[in-house]
């Protein structure tokens, strides 16, 4: 099934359940105090913690969205099978007075049984086993087998896996109920206690959280009931279109693979050769296209700081992979064919979108290739005099000042080859 079409059974399904179809916000939250939209349910914030009426600012208390989110805490991560900047998140949402855990519950299994056609038997679940004065949720275990899920796939976890949000410090939160679908003994590591969250192999793949918000987190840290209670959910897109289309990673489904044969055309190397580079000039390129289309530019700090690392980081590794020159252009006409018609605005800001590639690539280009020069020198000094395998503070800082390189991309290459940076020392030196 094509992502696109995966995409419209989803909000499909849900405005015939009585779901008001709600657009993308953008990735820039309209809470400043966050660097970037990473959930669903951020657009739905103040109705969620019951500060306004749902029905007077959505005009509707059952809501459905596909929604942009961008993470940062995984950029370092990108080139691996799964992780991304940018993604999307599928989610519907039942606000006030509206269903609660079961329907919340049969939705999900109507939508990837009848629908999607996800086999039955092999979804597991999890459910929060009750921690920190808050109680176990004992319904969710009953609804689940009443829906025929049976008990020895329905696993107990805390607060750490089975409790969602908040957001920011404060907040509305609450328990949750996961939904995991196992991918079979080949991707298992074979222990007899294996499910869902299993330290050793990724055979079960999270697919749908499913939150039960019941609570405001306060400020003192204490979980106070909300005045009503809400359903909150959100499916990972791009895994979900992994398992649908049956791949092994979300760089093989037809959200990357285009981009992908795009890279290839303009390099000697093909993408099996060198998984990692393909996949971080691609992921890269991509959350760009996304970052500009909602305004973001290039800085040293904050949101442009972000977009700055990635850019750098995809520019090094299509460097890596003797891409040709504007290389960059094209992958990202092909991001915006892939995406225009769920998100017009990438169409509507293409052109500012290669304007901004092109001034950071000429801008970084100018300085990469002395600064990787300047990068190994220290490195042999380090070894010819036998120092300490750690770059110190003022070295990062100067490859920064001097040529250019984010300090993460500093520390990606020292530790390719065995250093490390001293990154407090780096950030004393701002
Ligand atoms: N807020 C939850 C999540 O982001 C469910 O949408 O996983």
């Amino acid at each position: 099934m094509k992502s696109e079409e995966i995409r419209k059974k989803f909000l499909d399904f849900f405005k015939e359940k009585g779901h008001k179809i709600i657009p993308s916000s953008p990735l820039i939250p309209a809470d400043s105090t966050v660097l970037f939209t990473i959930a669903g349910m951020q657009q739905f914030n103040s109705v969620l913690a019951g500060e306004e009426d749902p029905l007077k600012k959505f005009g509707s208390r059952t809501l459905a969205s596909c929604q942009k989110c961008f993470r940062t805490i995984d950029i370092g991560e990108v080139g691996d099978d799964t992780h991304h900047t940018f993604f999307e998140m599928l989610g519907n949402w039942s606000i006030g007075k509206g269903y609660f855990k079961e329907k919340a519950i049969e939705y999900a299994l109507e939508f990837f049984g009848d629908i999607l056609k996800l086999e039955k038997d092999r979804i597991w679940v999890t459910i929060f086993k009750g921690e920190k004065g808050i109680s176990k949720d004992e319904d969710s275990i009953q609804i689940w087998q009443e829906n025929g899920i049976p008990k020895e796939r329905i696993k107990e976890f805390g607060m750490e896996d089975n409790f969602w949000g908040p957001v920011t410090e404060t907040g509305p939160c609450g328990p949750c109920s996961e939904i995991y679908f196992d991918r079979g003994e080949d991707f298992g590591c074979g222990d007899k206690d294996c499910g869902p969250n299993c330290p050793n192999c990724q055979r079960f793949v999270e697919l749908w959280n499913l939150v039960f918000m019941e609570y405001n987190k306060e400020r003192d840290g204490r979980y106070v009931k909300l005045p009503k209670k809400n359903v909150d959910t959100g499916i990972g897109f791009e895994r979900l279109v992994t398992i649908l289309q049956n791949k092994e990673s979300t760089y093989e489904t037809d959200l990357f693979l285009p981009l992908v044969q795009k890279v290839e055309d303009l390099s000697a190397k093909v993408y099996k050769e060198d998984k990692k580079s393909f996949r971080i000039v691609v992921d890269h390129i991509r959350g760009a296209v996304f970052l500009i289309s909602d305004g973001v530019l290039p800085d040293n700090l904050g949101r442009g700081y972000v977009l700055r690392r990635i850019l750098r980081r995809s520019i090094k590794y299509a460097k890596v992979l003797e891409l040709k020159d504007y290389w960059y252009v094209p992958l990202i006409k092909e991001t915006i064919k892939i995406y225009e018609k769920i998100y017009p605005e990438v169409r509507r800001k293409e052109t500012d979108i290669i304007n901004v590639v092109q001034k950071e690539e000429e801008k970084f280009k100018k300085t990469l290739d002395k600064g990787l020069v300047q990068f190994e020198k220290l490195l042999k000094t380090k070894i010819k005099e036998q120092k300490s395998k750690i770059i110190g503070g003022k070295e990062v800082f100067d490859l920064y000042q001097s040529y250019g390189f984010p300090m993460e991309l500093t520390k990606e290459l020292a530790e390719e080859k065995g250093f490390q940076v001293d990154a407090k020392g780096f950030q004393r030196k701002f």
